[in-house]
């Protein structure tokens, strides 16, 4: 059936001896889009067989040539963002810009592994034993970094392609292979960015793509003995996903509930239209996205009226006319957030908008007086509806904030320095962002979150030394 999408294993593409297909539904039409192969676990048996011997020879493989694949790779991405941005439009239902800008930074992010891997892994340490008590100047150690071996990415539908290459470009400088488990939505994106780094000549087997059923292969990759590492982003699957593994490294980023601290004292029209880009962009399907607000009453009616002009403005409908909020992901999520709502409603929130659906399509809406017995207040939406709750001190908001299950980011708003380092050191976050919203960006910056926001640090630093383990050798003098 020429309409599916075929899988890439051993450096071809191939269809799924399963004869089976997954369909992947258009979040705004939703009407199927494309359809990718239903892989089976023989063809991830095989998959992980090849990796492993592609992975031995490409750790031989110089640093530099490493390097220059990625460098090439990164190229011929940027050279195809038309097409692949216009996957992200149908599949993910991203606005059509930020589609754009998806690609863009991942080709960005591939390059930038490439020279930050060439000089953190080019350089080792030396010791010599005399320093320990006891010992003469009779040992030479010598440490460098080794690969971990076959490294399991599985990134999430909101970033198919850049949560894809930002665990294949570090996985890869490092000297592993490669085996990448796209999400449903967003696979076919997936599969053409992998076919950049076909075109860019990686040796046959070091990247590996296989789609299919979460419920056939899901587990079986992820317990699967020939995995080394998990890289993952997602959602609660991770815990679960870090329950079943082995005893490999796991790098996971799980979401967040990250919150927006607003004092008296703060450039109000900075928050405001830091909390409509931080809560909306992509209808607000962000793990990074500004999800409660926290702000002092004095000056909650200013950022309330604020915020409410801006969302305004914003426009919603189809991704391809490049509105500001778009459909979100699939129906069992919109209706989600809707329940989100509903409680809210229930309970008295003030809903500074009507709130308004049609299909997955949810109109921004903004709750006020929110309070701490309504889900809304602790869940994340992972759509267009931002909370507020008003406090009356500091103490609070960092009460709030830390009483979350997650712990990814948070951001404060205020023109004090001191005020906002101590708010800072006292938000039990991964990251905390001061006069700006929640971001990952810029890449090379270290990604991570608390509790079950996820385990380890991203980033492009932090993910190469990640996947790598130390390797000592002693010199023992006569
Ligand atoms: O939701 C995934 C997370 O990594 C967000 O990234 O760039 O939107 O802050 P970003």
């Amino acid at each position: 059936d020429g309409d599916v999408f075929k899988y890439y294993s051993d450096g071809e593409w191939k269809k799924s001896s399963s004869g089976k297909s997954v369909s992947i539904i258009n979040p705004t039409t939703r009407k199927p889009q494309y359809k990718v192969q239903a892989c089976t676990q023989e063809e991830v048996n095989k998959v992980m067989d090849i990796a492993k011997t592609a992975q031995k020879a490409w750790a031989k493989t110089p640093l530099w040539k490493r390097a220059e694949l990625l460098h090439k790779a990164a190229a011929i991405l940027k050279e195809h963002k038309a097409p692949i941005a216009e996957c992200l439009v149908k599949e993910i239902a991203k606005p059509a810009k930020d589609a754009v800008t998806e690609v863009v930074r991942s080709g960005d992010l591939i390059s930038y592994c490439a020279e930050e891997g060439v000089r953190i892994l080019g350089e080792g340490k030396f010791l010599t034993s005399d320093s320990f008590p006891g010992n003469e100047r009779s040992k030479y150690c010598l440490v460098s970094k080794i690969p971990l071996g076959v490294i399991l990415a599985i990134p999430p539908f909101n970033y198919p392609v850049n949560l894809a290459v930002s665990k294949i470009g570090p996985a890869l400088i490092a000297g592993n292979s490669l085996v990448l488990k796209p999400p449903t939505q967003g696979a076919v994106a997936a599969l053409h960015m992998v076919h950049c780094f076909h075109l860019a000549g990686f040796p046959k087997g070091l990247i590996s793509c296989v789609t299919g059923k979460g419920s056939e292969i899901g587990d079986f990759l992820t317990m699967h003995p020939g995995v080394n590492c998990i890289s993952f982003t997602g959602g609660d699957t991770g815990i679960a996903i870090s329950k079943k593994a082995g005893m490999i490294p796991l790098q996971m980023e799980l979401g967040g509930k990250d919150a927006c601290i607003v004092l008296e004292d703060a450039d109000l029209d900075l928050v405001a239209s830091n909390i409509v880009k931080g809560g909306f962009s992509y209808s607000g399907q962000r793990c990074t996205a500004v999800k409660v607000v926290l702000v002092m009453e004095s000056v909650a009616d200013a950022v309330v009226e604020k915020v409410k002009a801006k969302v305004a403005k914003l426009t919603v409908g189809p991704p391809e006319d490049d509105c500001d909020i778009t459909p979100v992901v699939s129906e069992s999520s919109a209706n989600f957030i809707e329940g989100l709502v509903m409680d809210a409603k229930t309970k008295g929130a003030t809903f500074c908008q009507e709130y308004k659906r049609e299909g997955n399509l949810i109109w921004p809406l903004l709750l006020d007086h929110v309070r701490p017995d309504m889900r809304i207040a602790w869940e994340e939406p992972f759509g267009p509806v931002l909370p507020v709750i008003r406090i009356n001190s500091v103490e609070e908001g960092i009460h709030h904030c830390n009483a979350s299950n997650f712990g990814l980011q948070g951001c404060v708003f205020t023109k004090d320095i001191n005020k906002a380092i101590m708010i800072s050191d006292a938000m039990e976050t991964g990251t905390v962002q001061i006069n700006s919203a929640p971001a990952r960006g810029p890449d090379h910056f270290p990604f991570q979150g608390l509790r079950d926001s996820g385990i380890g640090s991203q980033g492009i630093t932090n993910s190469i030394t990640m996947m790598t383990k130390i390797k000592s050798t002693v010199i023992n003098l006569p």
